[in-house]
């Protein structure tokens, strides 16, 4: 199913930028050269250094996909066994995290403990101009320091990292402790393959201009953590499923939305930035989201339905479709996460994306400076302290 409309034109140029009046926010503004991910905003495409992401999503594994963004191609046999087995080494908790991660009070949020575990893993570690061995170590901790303290936050030690397990798997037993299920692993893979890279999206971009200042991948990679934190960004899955057990039922889905939009409420999981037509990782994310969760799939369609509606009723022309976080939040319920990991999964993947861009901007550098418009007073008479 497609909720597409017709283009009405690229919000995504420089020329659109000149031709619009300024709504802040560098809406339509170029920040970059990237041969990374290209997002196409009207027709709903997303490409990977190449592939569209309906021809990979399904197919390749997310070591895969970091392969292609790390190394600009993707891995053959030996390349991608390669690839694991750096990112298996790299799945270790020293112990000065740990003992970070326990002290933080239980009701951290994840997004927050993973945050300072990161800056803390940083400090100990690394040092020098960003490389590819660096990006592979970080990418590796991500979910051992989420897993870590998300069995500390319910009294439970940390568990050893199995090296035998892809990315997927591994993170799901590090949590659970569990053989993970062969459908949560393919489900929890095929989320992290299509949030991996997105164009110059917030977090993104704020890991480059970190980058650009010559300062190291750790500070990048954490400031990046800290643009994704927000609903608007990648806060807004355990917002959807909140919205998702607030409404609770198919009867109640109208007036719940109406009651929503009426008080200026925004509405998780809808419109974007750059997408004025349907999220193509929602399509993938809903066809996996009905194949995991049959039951809560029926009221989040109908959800989905009627939101989509309500907005083009109440906000006409602004194009508001479902975005990525909506089915995410479905999914990840589905494979078991509970909601306060959704951001910090979304980080698991992202954090390649993040990395890879890092590389970039480390290669081919100019400081990113932009300007202001100004508009303060000026020429005002200094009246000095003590006569104020
Ligand atoms: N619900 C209700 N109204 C909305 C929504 C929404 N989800 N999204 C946008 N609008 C409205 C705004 O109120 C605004 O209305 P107005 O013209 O009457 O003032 C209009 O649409 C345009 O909104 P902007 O804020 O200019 O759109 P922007 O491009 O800045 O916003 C964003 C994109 C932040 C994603 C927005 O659509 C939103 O807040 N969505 C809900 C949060 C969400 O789903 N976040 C996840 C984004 S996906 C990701 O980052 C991975």
């Amino acid at each position: 199913m497609s909720t597409t409309i017709p283009d009405t034109g690229s919000n995504t140029t420089k020329e659109s930028a000149a031709t619009k009046p300024n709504k802040g926010g560098l809406e339509g503004i170029v920040a970059a050269a990237t041969a990374l991910s290209k997002v196409e905003g009207t027709v709903g495409r997303l490409i990977y250094h190449g592939y569209n992401i309906h021809a990979i999503c399904r197919t390749t594994s997310f070591e895969e996909v970091a392969h292609l963004l790390w190394f600009g191609h993707l891995p053959n046999v030996q390349e991608l066994s390669d690839l694991k087995a750096h990112l298996a080494e790299a799945r270790t908790l020293p112990p000065q995290v740990a003992q970070l991660l326990r002290l933080l009070p239980a009701t951290t949020e994840p997004m927050d403990a993973l945050r300072t575990a990161v800056s803390a893993w940083g400090a100990l570690t690394i040092e020098g101009k960003a490389t590819i061995e660096q990006a592979i170590a970080v990418t590796a901790r991500f979910p051992v320091f989420l897993a870590a303290f998300h069995r500390f936050r319910t009294g439970q030690e940390p568990l050893e990292a199995r090296p035998e397990l892809g990315y997927a798997a591994n993170y799901l037993y590090l949590l659970t402790g569990q053989e993970p299920k062969t459908e949560h692993v393919r489900a929890l893979d095929a989320y992290l393959v299509l949030l991996a890279d997105h164009g110059m999206n917030a977090s993104t971009f704020t890991a480059r201009v970190v980058a650009s200042t010559e300062s190291d991948i750790v500070s990048a990679v954490v400031a990046a953590l800290g643009a994704l934190k927000g609903p608007l960004h990648g806060g807004a899955p355990s917002k959807v499923l909140d919205m998702l057990n607030a409404i609770g039922t198919v009867e109640n889905t109208e007036p719940w939305l109406r009651n929503a939009l009426a008080h200026g409420d925004r509405l998780m999981g809808f419109g974007h930035r750059v997408y004025k037509t349907e999220d193509p990782r929602a399509e993938e994310l809903r066809a996996m989201a009905r194949i995991a969760d049959p039951t809560g799939f029926v009221l989040a369609r109908h959800v989905e339905e009627r939101a989509i509606a309500l907005l083009e009723a109440e906000k006409p022309g602004r194009r508001l479709y479902t975005n990525v976080e909506f089915y995410s939040a479905v999914l990840l319920a589905s494979v078991g996460l509970p909601g306060d990991l959704f951001t910090p999964t979304f980080a698991a993947s992202r954090v390649v994306g993040w990395t890879a861009h890092i590389l970039e901007q480390t290669k081919n550098n100019r400081l990113i400076r932009p300007e202001a418009d100004y508009t303060g007073p000026m020429d005002l008479p200094f009246v000095p302290l003590n006569e104020r």
